[in-house]
């Protein structure tokens, strides 16, 4: 028995929901490029929990359960309003997302139908948490949601109560498509893995919550804006970026364990970047991106990722950096619960082995004698 470190190359589910294929994404065997181009998130998120897209009819009944649902229920409100003032937005999210089970009464109801309604019913909620929780920690009251609007649009209008221009609404449901799903992603290998006990939904995206966080994952798009900050001015670059890459600091937005030759989604962002920069009439951020991007990809050959410019994307849209990952999460639900689904439909449990590499026959030494 030998360890793969990272099990890099280990093939360790099947699934139709999405695929990386010589450096090609794709969702049920579309082009993410074709559907950043021509699809809703609604439509996506449709199209990875049914295998399908939506028909106009099948769309709007799911757009009718979003606005159904998307209201919390009134602890969820109150819980927030308990969490410390400086909390960690992610693990807030982890935290509030795992009580939401407490006030759903189909929390532990194992039919495929039950859990469907419950992927839609996170997926209505979890733009309202984020929002929530950014607003009550300004000492704002929680914006109820709109009805009848997309995730997108709803999303940015809870989170400041003014209604958004359409070019953001365009530019936020452009990103959640492009992060909605990922093959087995460290967050949805942590979902599948936890419902692969027979465990409830709300468990496996609880867990995947945890597994986002982390600056290797999800949490690296923060990473980068810390970063950009820090950096400060298009002029500081080169030198920031040197001093990194020469004491073998990594820098975040860069490098990726399945694409070598560049990640198919960060050419999306890059453009967004660009035209939202242009439309604020500040190229600063964008530009400073694109400094960072040639040092360390002519350096390292390292590539950006899909957290690269989804940090400058979001600055621009006005949105507060600890927001950046739960928005991803927002997004990630839509294939979390896809992947669960699938898991439940063909589980087995998911127990690897561990390749030994501690002492052998040490004899047990009482405690008088140690
Ligand atoms: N900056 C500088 N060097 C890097 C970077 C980077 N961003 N990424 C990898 N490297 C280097 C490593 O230091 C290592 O060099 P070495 O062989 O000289 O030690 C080599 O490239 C291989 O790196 P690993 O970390 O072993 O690659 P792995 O496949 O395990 O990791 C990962 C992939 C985690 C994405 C890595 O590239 C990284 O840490 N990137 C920065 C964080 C980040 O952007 N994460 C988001 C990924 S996308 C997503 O999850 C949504």
């Amino acid at each position: 028995m030998t360890a793969t470190k990272g099990l890099e190359g280990i093939v360790a589910a099947t699934s139709s929901i999405s695929s990386i294929i010589d450096g090609v994404l794709t969702y049920r065997g579309i082009n993410i490029d074709d559907l950043a181009e021509n699809a809703s998130f609604e439509e996506v998120a449709y199209l990875l929990w049914f295998g399908k897209l939506p028909t106009q009819a099948e769309l709007d009944d799911l757009n009718r359960q979003f606005s159904e649902y998307a209201a919390l229920p009134k602890q969820t409100i109150e819980h927030l309003k308990l969490l410390p003032s400086n909390s960690n937005s992610m693990a807030s999210l982890r935290t509030i997302v795992s009580s939401l089970a407490l006030y759903d009464a189909e929390a532990n109801d194992m039919t495929r139908e039950a859990n469907v309604r419950k992927a839609i019913r996170l997926q209505a909620q979890l733009p309202a948490v984020v929002a929530a929780y950014s607003r009550i920690r300004q000492g704002l009251e929680p914006i109820a949601p709109k009805q009848g609007v997309s995730i997108a649009h709803n999303f940015l209008f809870m989170l400041t109560g003014e209604e958004p221009s359409e070019v953001a609404i365009k530019a936020l449901d452009q990103a959640l498509v492009l992060h909605a799903d990922h093959e087995l992603n460290a967050s949805t290998f942590a979902a599948r893995v936890t419902v692969a006990t027979l465990s409830d939904i709300y468990s496996g995206v609880t867990s995947a919550i945890g597994a986002l966080k982390g600056p290797l994952h999800g949490g690296a798009n923060e990473a980068v804006m810390v970063m950009l900050e820090e950096i400060g001015s298009l002029a500081n670059v080169e030198s920031y970026i040197n001093d990194k890459l020469n004491n073998k600091v990594k820098i975040m937005g860069f490098g990726h364990r399945v694409y070598k030759n560049g990640d198919p989604r960060a050419k999306h962002l890059m453009k967004m970047s660009r035209e939202l920069g242009k439309q604020k009439g500040t190229l600063e951020l964008y530009e400073m991106s694109v400094k960072i991007e040639e040092l360390v990809t002519g350096q390292k050959g390292l590539k950006p990722n899909v957290d690269f410019y989804s940090a400058s994307v979001y600055t621009t849209l006005g949105i507060p950096r600890d927001l950046f990952t739960p928005i991803f999460a927002i997004s990630r639900l839509s294939g979390w619960t896809a992947h669960i689904l699938e898991q439940y439909e063909d589980n087995r449990l998911i127990r690897p082995r561990a390749e030994y590499t501690g002492p052998t026959n040490v004899k047990y030494v009482p405690i008088a004698q140690r």
